[in-house]
C-alpha cells in the first residue's frame, strides 16, 4: 500500500471575480499540488456573508469561482472541490473553536480592523471571528498545508494558534497547519497603479481579473503608472516600476523580462513598448482561461455534479474529523 498522503486544504471566498493574485497566490499552486496529496478546495460562501450579506449575487458568483478553478486546470475527479456551506459540521466546528478565540487576539487582526473600517456599519461578530471560521475549514479536514497568498499569513498563524489550544485542552488531533507556496515565500501581486495588491472588490481597475476581456486587459496595462524613465544607468527602480516587472515575471519570457531588464538598467527603457508587451503576454495567459471559464459557468448539469460529488468527499472527511472532536471533547453521554 503507498504512503498515506498529505493533506491540502484552501478557500476563496466567491466576493467577486478572481484576479491575478488569486491565480498566482493560491490556484496555481492548487493545480500543481492535486498531482500529489489529498486536496480540499472549497469556495468560501459563509464568509463571503461576513461582508456581502445579500446572497443575489452569490449564486452567480459562487458557480462562477468553481468553473474558474476548473478552468485554471482543477480537475475535481482530483480533489473535493465544494461549497463550504455544504459541509455543516464547519459550523459546528467554528462554534468549539469559538471558545478558544479570544477577543483580544481577534480584534488585533489585521483583516479585522481592514473591514471594520470599510463597513463601519456593519462590525458584525462574525467578522470578529472570522479567523476562526477559517480554522475550522482548515482542520475540518486536519490539513497541514494551504496554498494561499501573503495576506493570509496571520490568519494562518491564528489557525495554528487555535490548533494548538484544542490539542492542549482536549488531545492531540490537529496537525498545526503551514501557508504554502511551491517557491520561497508566498506570492502578493501587486496592483497595476501601484498601490496595494490586486484585489476583488476594491481597486477594479488596477487588478486584471481573469474574465477580463482582452481589450479591456490592454486598456488597463496601458494605464498602468510610470514615469518618464531613469536617466542614469543602474537606477534603483521605484515602487510602481518594481511592480510592472513583477508583473511581467509572472507571464513574460525569460528573453523578453531580460531585454526589458537590460534596457532599464542601461537608461533606454520605453515603458509604452514595455507596456505594450506585457498587454500582449497578458491576453495570452488570460484568454485561454477566460474562454474556458465561460463555457464552464452555464453548464448547470456538469456544476452541480461537481458541487455534489466535492460535497460528498468533504463530509465524508468532516464526519470523520467531528466524530474523534466529539469524542476527545467527552461529548458523549451514553
Ligand atoms: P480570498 O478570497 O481573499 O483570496 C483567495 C486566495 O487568493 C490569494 N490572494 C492573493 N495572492 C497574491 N496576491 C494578491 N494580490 C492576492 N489576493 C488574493 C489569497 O491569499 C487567497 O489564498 N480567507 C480567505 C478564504 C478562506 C480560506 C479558508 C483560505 C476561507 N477559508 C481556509 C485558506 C484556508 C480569503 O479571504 O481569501
Amino acid at each position: 500500500m503507498g504512503r498515506k498522503k498529505e493533506i491540502v486544504m484552501s478557500g476563496i471566498r466567491p466576493t467577486g471575480y478572481l484576479h491575478l493574485g488569486n491565480y498566482f497566490g493560491a490556484v496555481r499552486n492548487y493545480v500543481r499540488m492535486q498531482e500529489e496529496y489529498d486536496c480540499f478546495f472549497m469556495v468560501a460562501d459563509l464568509h463571503s456573508l461576513t461582508t456581502h450579506p445579500d446572497t443575489k449575487e452569490l449564486q452567480d458568483n459562487v458557480r462562477r469561482v468553481l468553473a474558474e478553478n476548473i478552468a485554471c486546470g482543477l480537475d475535481p475527479d482530483k480533489v473535493a472541490l465544494y461549497c463550504q456551506s455544504h459541509v455543516r459540521e464547519t459550523a459546528e466546528l467554528y462554534l468549539f473553536l469559538n471558545m478558544l478565540a479570544y477577543k483580544g487576539e481577534l480584534e488585533k487582526t489585521t483583516t479585522f480592523k481592514d473591514k471594520a473600517r470599510l463597513q463601519p456599519d456593519n462590525i458584525n461578530a462574525g467578522l470578529l471571528t472570522y479567523p476562526v471560521l477559517q480554522a475550522a475549514d482548515i482542520l475540518l479536514h486536519r490539513a497541514s498545508f494551504v496554498p494561499v497568498g501573503k495576506d493570509q499569513e496571520q490568519h494562518l498563524e491564528m489557525s495554528r494558534n487555535f490548533a494548538k489550544r484544542f490539542n492542549h485542552r482536549y488531545g492531540e488531533i490537529f496537525p498545526e497547519p503551514v501557508a504554502f507556496n511551491f517557491g520561497d515565500d508566498l506570492v502578493k501581486v501587486p496592483s497595476l497603479d501601484g498601490a496595494g495588491k490586486m484585489s476583488k472588490s476594491e481597486n477594479q481597475l488596477a487588478t486584471l481579473y481573469l474574465s477580463d476581456s482582452d481589450e479591456l486587459i490592454r486598456k488597463k496595462v496601458m494605464k498602468a503608472k510610470t514615469d518618464s524613465g531613469p536617466t542614469e544607468p543602474n537606477t534603483p527602480k521605484p515602487d510602481y516600476i518594481e511592480n510592472i516587472f513583477s508583473l511581467m515575471q509572472l507571464v513574460s519570457t525569460a528573453e523578453v523580462i531580460q531585454k526589458f531588464e537590460s534596457d532599464y538598467d542601461n537608461a533606454q527603457v520605453r515603458y509604452g513598448d514595455l507596456k505594450k508587451q506585457l498587454a500582449e503576454d497578458m491576453v495570452r495567459f488570460i484568454a485561454p482561461i477566460r474562454e474556458k471559464a465561460e463555457s464552464i459557468r452555464h453548464d448547470d448539469v456538469y456544476l452541480k455534479e461537481v458541487m455534489e460529488k466535492g460535497a460528498a468527499k468533504a463530509n465524508a472527511s468532516a464526519n470523520g474529523t467531528m466524530a474523534s472532536v466529539r469524542q476527545l471533547m467527552g461529548l458523549n453521554y451514553y
